[in-house]
């Protein structure tokens, strides 16, 4: 390729190798470090996956003991993070307030300076203990609720759930949301991750990166989508009203938020299996409305312009049903996206080039400054 053919947004562009993921469009499938992510969803912990993804390998009993034993002491909010959530106007979006918690977080790490590979461990552990707290605080002091402290005795998920609504949640409830969270946590040279490989590139440290990728996914061509999902749900209101909804939206040249995506071209790998967990939500809530919806306007979308759901489509009305509101939903995909993006940081930093890309120049010729 020479430094004149573009290739706008990066399509099609192979700009490094990874070992953590590996996206195939073709046969619709993702591999976490070669196992499909449909197996890992079934059979592991949230923790055993995040492990599989900064180590290469599922964890041994005793490493996942030790894992978890410091992820669960590390859970509780660091009273200054705190301090300044509650100093963030609650007109704020909870992912700028949770941009600014990771920001924080950082500058208060006891190992801010240091990038040797186990110190980036022990600052990604942090953070995957450190973060559902900052959501769940953040959600609860909007709806003027007081904080819950996280609880030892469970798991990652549970213990979100938990935190952010105090009370323990279904089996359902638990199962469907480790299930988002395993097919969240890493997806290849997505948007953020990118943003968090270039901010490496440049040496700079682990939560500097991390809080570049927060920026990048809040938009709603990447993360944010699945809180658009939702918002979208509920201006279409009644399933009845899909194919009018969408009629309006594409004559009005709207993106239909939850569709579409730049790899995958005939349906996203993840989907099939966040919609059969949606499905166990909607039964246990009889919410069967939200089903026929969601099912009118994806047959709409495909049958209108033959484009496919991606996995905020299905998320976003689980988490709604799981209890969150909606603006909370993206930082919910922080919470799984920071495992992915601190493995990204570590490979980055072991075979790093810095990311400067070209650009070619479309501005003014050369011109003389008018004398002043
Ligand atoms: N709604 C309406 N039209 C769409 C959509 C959509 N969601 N997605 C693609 N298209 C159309 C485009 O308008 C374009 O049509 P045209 O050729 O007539 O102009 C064509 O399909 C190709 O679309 P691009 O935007 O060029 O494709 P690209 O690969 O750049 O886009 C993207 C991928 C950004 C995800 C796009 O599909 C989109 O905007 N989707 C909605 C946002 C969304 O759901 N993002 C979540 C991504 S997945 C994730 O983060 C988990």
């Amino acid at each position: 390729m020479t430094d004149q053919e573009i290739r706008k947004g990066l399509a099609g562009v192979v700009v490094d190798t990874t070992a953590i993921s590996k996206v195939n469009p073709e046969t619709n499938s993702l591999l976490y470090r070669g196992y499909p992510v449909q197996q890992l969803a079934e059979r592991c912990s949230f923790e055993q996956v995040a492990w599989l993804l900064w180590y290469g390998e599922l964890p041994t009993a005793e490493e996942l003991a030790a894992f978890e034993a410091r992820e669960r002491a590390g859970r509780a909010l660091d009273p200054r993070v705190r301090h300044v959530i509650d100093e963030a106007p609650t007109s704020a979006h909870p992912m700028d307030v949770l941009r600014t918690a990771v920001s924080l977080a950082g500058v208060l790490d006891p190992e801010a300076g240091d990038d040797d590979r186990e110190a980036e461990l022990r600052k990604a552990e942090r953070l995957l203990a450190a973060i559902p707290g900052m959501v769940a605080y953040d959600q609860r002091r909007r709806r003027g609720q007081e904080p819950v402290e996280p609880r030892e005795d469970l798991d990652w998920s549970r213990n979100f759930l938990w935190t952010t609504f105090g009370e323990e949640p279904t089996d359902v409830a638990a199962d469907v949301f480790r299930i988002s969270m395993v097919l969240y946590a890493e997806h290849s040279f997505n948007a953020s991750t990118f943003t968090a490989r270039v901010v490496t590139s440049t040496l700079a440290d682990l939560h500097s990166a991390v809080v570049a990728a927060v920026g990048a996914l809040k938009g709603p061509l990447h993360g944010g989508a699945n809180e658009a999902v939702m918002v979208a749900f509920d201006e279409i209101g009644f399933a009845d009203r899909a194919e009018a909804w969408l009629g309006e939206a594409l004559a009005a040249k709207r993106k239909i938020m939850g569709f579409g995506h730049r790899v995958y071209k005939h349906g996203d790998s993840r989907v099939p299996t966040m919609r059969a967990a949606l499905d166990r939500l909607v039964d246990e809530h009889g919410a069967h409305e939200v089903a026929a919806l969601y099912d009118r306007l994806a047959t709409a979308m495909d049958e209108r312009k033959g484009i496919k759901p991606n996995l905020d489509y299905p998320s976003g009305p689980a988490y709604a049903l799981l209890g969150f509101d909606t603006p909370t939903f993206t930082p919910l995909f922080v919470a799984s996206r920071v495992v992915g993006w601190t493995a990204h940081v570590m490979e980055q930093r072991a075979a790093n080039a810095l990311i400067r890309p070209l650009s070619a120049y479309d501005g003014p010729a050369e011109r003389e400054v008018p004398a002043q």
